[in-house]
């Protein structure tokens, strides 16, 4: 099975996802629906969306509520990529001009907020407390993570923990959303809801390791972002962690100069820490660990017996591992 088989696999779904994603953006203030449809339809490879409809049609779901839903996660999504990129100061996003840089911070902050607050009400409309307090507990957790990767930027003590606990609270926690909330639709017993739960951390986890490996390494158009944005946001990325564990002090503290000089990073700086990156091995560390969440994801799904979207979920998580985009 390859990624083209998951798409046509559940096609017909991610129609009425894209229709239901542009009827959530329909508003009486034109400037919301400009700046949503801009946004929402450049692209966006919508792996929360598939997400969802995998696990709903690996426990067997059979109704619709799957659809709005896996519109609300891709909606949450998106509001956290719009209020990121005011927080990081990105001029690209899904390889287009970014939305703050079109319409400033001020728009990208409050059409984030109309996206949460849509989100949630379709959630209400949808009527499952378990869905209200599985998303209100992701989306606050979220936010931390979000906040604790501020705290820590530039701090050159940060750990590879302290890393996993970021990228876990602020992207692997919605991929491990996505999942439950179709195991929750199928009411399966909760032992299968855990197990779907887990498999989207481990594959959120694996899925930022290997993206903060892109932010370095990236040569490819479609991945659609700015090389380097990490070094100069300060984020502490496990490539870069892992180089200034193994570097020799003199280097250390070259790379520490190098930060401290903030905002200013230049393209020789940029190519003197991916030098350093490569000699300390700091990529295939970074790959080394998600392949073994990786590992971890597809143990999870192991209770569930085999079945077209159960290989469809195991083609997703080669699929975040090989990713160029
Ligand atoms: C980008 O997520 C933000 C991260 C968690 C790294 P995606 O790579 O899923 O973004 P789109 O939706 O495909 O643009
Ligand atoms: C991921 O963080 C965005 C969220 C989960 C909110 P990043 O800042 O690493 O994502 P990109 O690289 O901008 O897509
Ligand atoms: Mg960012
Ligand atoms: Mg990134």
């Amino acid at each position: 099975m390859d990624i083209n088989n998951i798409v046509s696999l559940i096609k017909d779904d991610l129609v009425q996802v894209e229709a239901d994603l542009k009827k959530n953006l329909s508003c009486d203030v034109s400037l919301i629906s400009r700046v949503g449809e801009y946004v929402l339809m450049s692209g966006g490879k919508r792996l929360r969306p598939v997400l969802l409809l995998l696990s709903s049609g690996l426990c067997g779901y059979s109704g619709n509520r799957h659809i709005p839903l896996a519109s609300v996660m891709e909606f949450i999504h998106t509001a956290t990529l719009l209020h990121d990129d005011v927080v990081d100061n990105a001029v690209i996003r899904r390889g287009n001009t970014s939305a703050n840089s079109l319409w400033g911070n001020e728009a990208s902050v409050l059409i984030g907020d109309y996206m949460y607050a849509k989100s949630f009400s379709v959630m209400i409309e949808d009527g499952d407390i378990r869905i209200l307090n599985l998303l209100s507990r992701a989306t606050t957790r979220m936010a931390e993570g979000e906040v604790l990767q501020l705290v820590k930027a530039n701090d050159i003590e940060a750990t590879e923990e302290d890393y996993i606990n970021i990228i876990t609270m602020k992207s692997a926690v919605l991929f491990s959303a996505s999942c439950q909330t179709g195991a929750i639709l199928a009411n399966v017993p909760k032992e299968e809801e855990k197990a779907l739960s887990s498999f989207g951390i481990n594959l959120g986890i694996a899925f930022q390791l290997i993206d903060d490996s892109l932010d370095y390494t990236s040569q490819n158009e479609g991945f659609g972002k700015a090389i380097g944005a990490d070094l100069q946001e300060g984020k502490m990325t496990l490539p870069l962690i892992q180089m200034l564990k193994k570097a020799e002090s003199s280097e250390r503290k070259e790379v520490i100069r190098l930060m401290e000089n903030e905002k200013d990073i230049k393209d020789a700086d940029l190519k003197r820490v991916i030098e350093l990156i490569n000699k300390y091995h700091g990529i295939e560390y970074t790959i080394s660990r998600a392949e073994g969440y990786i590992r971890e994801a597809k143990k999870d799904l192991e209770i569930f017996r085999d079945s077209v979207h159960r290989q469809a979920l195991l083609t997703l998580c080669d699929f975040v591992l090989n990713r160029e985009t």
